[in-house]
């Protein structure tokens, strides 16, 4: 997607390092950090310079592209082993980054012991995962985009935008594609506490697209769905299980259950590698549970133009911060996927899922 006109994707190889988009400075500044070995690439995603499902999943690739690089010719297959537990060790909840890893691992392991072929194979499987990343993205908004009509207020959670993936996003694609169709849409983003996910980033991908949209505070969107200002909401996912119910950012299945209760269709986008085969249902989701102190504390900007953490609740305080919660199957109008808009039920699942 285009920032301030120039073409950027989330997340890149370039020879052996990885390039990020600094996400926790968005909308702030935006910029660019290099990741010159698979540990600092394993830091980035666990503490979030890059995040979103799409996104981890193409820089967990591409840390396993790294580490197939760094290792050293005797010990190869060991090293690139311990490569992909530092890698999966990040986070717990998105499908994606343990389908990249496995992507890059499966195809070093093809080469059997030729190292030099298993080194390319590796950068060649990264850029592959990265690049179906982009194009099921891409797909999922051509396949999106019909549900929306023009003049619909839509709402979203979270950021599942392009900064989530590896470029469009999951449910913002359709979003983009209704705008440059001409239709005249506007979106409510929820701000997603604590990490404020759709106020900076959502937000901000938005403008640059220049769509009509506000920030509400999460605890808005009852309020504009009970008042018949919002249409539809499409929110994205970091897993779906096998049964159709869906694993997003903490607040989803609250926006879900107000939505079934206004009658106001609630679907969910996501690429096929999100979709987790081995997962029976929701209840079997590992949910990430995140530092207290994202609770506890904000961080933005000053007006002075300072980067700062302001505490937001007592200082020590007992705080708890789950990262995501389930919403289940029979919430969820439709899953919008690269291959076509599938029921959220165990045959919808089956009928596209990626083993
Ligand atoms: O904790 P994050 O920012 O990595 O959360 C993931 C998400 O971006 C959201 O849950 C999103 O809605 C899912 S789509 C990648």
């Amino acid at each position: 997607m285009l920032v301030d006109g120039t073409h950027f994707r989330t997340v890149w190889l370039e020879g052996s390092t990885v390039k990020l988009i600094d996400q926790p400075r968005l909308p702030h500044t935006f910029g660019i950090v290099d990741m010159p070995t698979h540990k600092h690439t394993a830091d980035a995603i666990s503490t979030m310079i890059v995040r979103g499902a799409g996104a981890i999943g193409a820089t967990g690739a591409a840390g396993m592209a790294q580490a197939a690089l760094e290792a050293p010719e005797s010990g190869f297959h060991a090293y690139v082993a311990d490569a992909a537990r530092t890698l999966e060790n990040t986070r717990p909840t998105a499908q994606n980054l343990f389908y990249g890893i496995k992507a890059v691992l499966r195809a070093i392991q093809a080469q059997g012991d030729d190292i030099a072929a298993a080194r390319d194979a590796a950068v060649a499987a990264a850029r592959e995962v990265a690049d179906d990343d982009a194009a099921c993205c891409e797909a999922i908004g051509q396949h999106g985009e019909p549900l929306i009509q023009d003049g619909f207020r839509m709402n979203t959670h979270c950021n599942a935008g392009w900064l989530a993936f590896v470029d469009w996003g999951s449910a913002l694609s359709p979003m983009f594609a209704a705008h440059r169709a001409g239709k005249k849409i506007h979106v409510w983003v929820d701000e997603t506490r604590p990490r404020n996910q759709g106020s900076r980033l959502t937000a901000w991908e938005l403008s640059q697209e220049r769509v009509p949209h506000a920030v509400i505070a999460d605890n808005a969107s009852g309020h504009y769905m009970r008042t018949g200002q919002i249409d539809m909401v499409i929110v994205g996912s970091d897993r779906i299980a096998a049964n159709g119910d869906v694993a997003n950012k903490i607040g989803t299945y609250s926006s879900a259950v107000v939505a079934k209760a206004n009658g106001i269709p609630f679907y969910v986008a996501a690429p096929t590698t999100t979709i987790d085969p081995d997962c029976p249902s929701g209840n079997d989701i590992p949910i990430e549970e995140r530092s207290a102190d994202e609770v506890r504390y904000a961080w933005g900007w000053s007006d002075e133009g300072r980067f700062i953490r302001v505490r937001v609740a007592p200082p020590d305080g007992p705080a708890r911060n789950p990262a995501f919660d389930v919403t289940p199957a029979e919430l969820v109008a439709g899953i919008i996927t690269e291959k076509g808009i599938v029921p959220a039920t165990p045959a919808g699942m089956a009928s596209v899922w990626r083993r």
